[in-house]
């Protein structure tokens, strides 16, 4: 989708109107003045910055819908009082994000139809009066576009998305921007001793991988991001059942630094910012992992495999064990860890995970403003109990039917046994309830793209 700036409408084109109708009026009118898409947002005085995302995505689907290709918005029109404290480029931003992210499809596998695909093909934008507004609307574009190549990872298919593609891809998301990529295979992850990686990758044909992005904006102590790169997750001898669990997509993670790091890059970020990805895909074999396997991680911690569907927190103790080898002024890492997060908060929010109340308090502010949002569990020493293992130094689950009791609590307990190691703040955000989209967030079906815009407003506001 072209977003262009002009001074005055064009004929031919359909004219945004926004009213205060009821949120479910859409409707196109053929009018004497021209043609225009009314768009229904409620009172405005009642418009809120989340609202305003899902108004902005709404244009976007409606006029998909009646396969509008080219639409004029003008800015002035969606100047909404409760949005007065945003400044013009953070303005501008957030509407060209967010009509981006509308347009994407998943559509890679799809045959072209003969009236082509439902998507917008321009939106000209009105009363873009000051350098600001420009430089918002080119900073979303990119913040949009970056979000929606996350989402094409996720949504690939496991059969196509293995820890070999998968680095690959990291390598292809960073092309001609001056970050490095370097990818380890089965060979190095021995010599390392990456046990818990090597542990989990080893009931599949497709090997496990380790791929690091480093971005250099400026000097200092680097952010360090780590994500879960499972690129299909079957749960492995103890075998998932049913359908539906859409598991191509435990590489959202993983996609998500992709792409942060990428986006960092692109807009010249001036933090110096690390990504680690740590990819495999769990299977059952005859060489799997089993259950009530003992393996030595990275860290020399022992580890007894209680389950080995929580294979996520494996890889990553092996990642932030790594990650201490930069010494990084903070660590993030961002996994589709567990079902229990989207038990306990549903679809429209990510678990976060942390012992640091100042990171905990910057990371829920930012999640607000970026229209990725968190919500907090809690991570009190009474949880650390369901890591104690009998015969091993930690358990990745409890036994038995307590497996299920604040599941997302207890995989960032697991992981909080690797991450005390790193002397830094650190925070865990379980996006399993974020994988997807849902009703009402006026995205395409599949992957949801978070938390890339998190993600990059973190590495922007912190402070080494
Ligand atoms: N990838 C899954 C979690 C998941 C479930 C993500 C649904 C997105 C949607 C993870 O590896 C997993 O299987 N977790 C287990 C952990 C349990 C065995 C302790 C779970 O949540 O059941
Ligand atoms: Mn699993
Ligand atoms: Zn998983």
């Amino acid at each position: 989708m072209k977003l262009t700036v002009q001074s005055k409408t064009t004929k031919g084109s359909v004219q945004v109107r926004i009213t205060e109708d009821a949120k479910s009026t859409k409707r196109f009118a053929h009018e004497a003045a021209g043609e225009f898409l009314v768009i229904g947002a409620g009172k405005h005085a009642e418009i809120t910055q989340r609202t305003f995302i899902t108004l902005l995505r709404s244009i976007i689907q409606t006029a998909k819908h009646e396969r509008i290709q080219k639409l004029v918005l003008d800015l002035d029109t969606l100047r909404f009082p409760q949005l007065k404290d945003l400044d013009d480029t953070e303005f501008a931003s957030l509407i060209a994000q967010n009509l981006v992210m509308a347009n994407y499809e998943f559509l890679r596998y799809k045959a072209k139809p003969k009236e082509g695909y439902k998507q917008v093909a321009e939106v000209v934008l009105l009363n873009v009066g000051n350098k600001a507004l420009v430089a918002g609307i080119k900073k979303g574009e990119i913040i949009g576009n970056e979000v929606n190549a996350c989402r094409e990872l996720s949504n690939t298919p496991g059969g196509d998305m293995t820890p070999q593609v998968l680095a690959k891809a990291a390598k292809q998301a960073v092309t001609g921007l001056p970050v490095t990529v370097r990818t380890l295979g089965v060979p190095e992850l021995k010599r390392l001793k990456m046990g818990a990686l090597l542990a989990v990758g080893r009931g599949s044909d497709t090997p496990p991988t380790f791929t690091i992005m480093e971005y250099k904006g400026g000097a200092g102590k680097p952010i360090v991001l780590a994500g879960k790169g499972i690129t299909f997750d079957s749960g492995g001898l103890n075998l998932k059942s049913g359908d539906g669990h859409e598991m191509h997509m435990d590489m959202s993670g993983a996609a998500s630094i992709i792409h942060a790091v990428a986006l960092a890059a692109r807009l010249k970020s001036k933090k110096h910012v690390i990504g680690l990805i740590p990819a495999a895909e769990n299977m059952p074999s005859g060489g799997a992992l089993r259950p009530h396997d003992i393996i030595t991680s990275l860290s020399g911690k022992t580890i007894e495999v209680i389950n080995t569907d929580a294979e996520g927190r494996l890889v990553l103790a092996d990642a932030l064990t790594y990650a201490k080898r930069f010494s990084p002024s903070v660590v993030l890492d961002t996994a589709t860890l567990t079902g229990g997060s989207l038990s306990a908060l549903g679809m429209h929010a990510s678990a976060l995970l942390t012992r640091d109340e100042d990171l905990a308090v910057q990371l829920l502010s930012l999640s607000e403003t970026s229209g990725d949002y968190l919500w907090r569990l809690p991570m009190w020493d009474e949880y650390e109990d369901s890591v104690r293992s009998i015969f091993a130094d930690v358990a990745n689950s409890q036994s038995g039917g307590a497996g299920r009791y604040a599941s997302a609590t207890n995989g960032g307990m697991f992981l909080w046994q690797f991450a005390k190691e790193l002397d830094c703040p650190w925070a865990h955000l379980d996006i399993a309830p974020r994988m997807t989209s849902t009703k009402g967030d006026e995205l395409a079906k599949g992957a949801a793209g978070e938390p890339v815009r998190l993600l990059y407003a973190f590495i922007e506001s912190w402070k080494a």
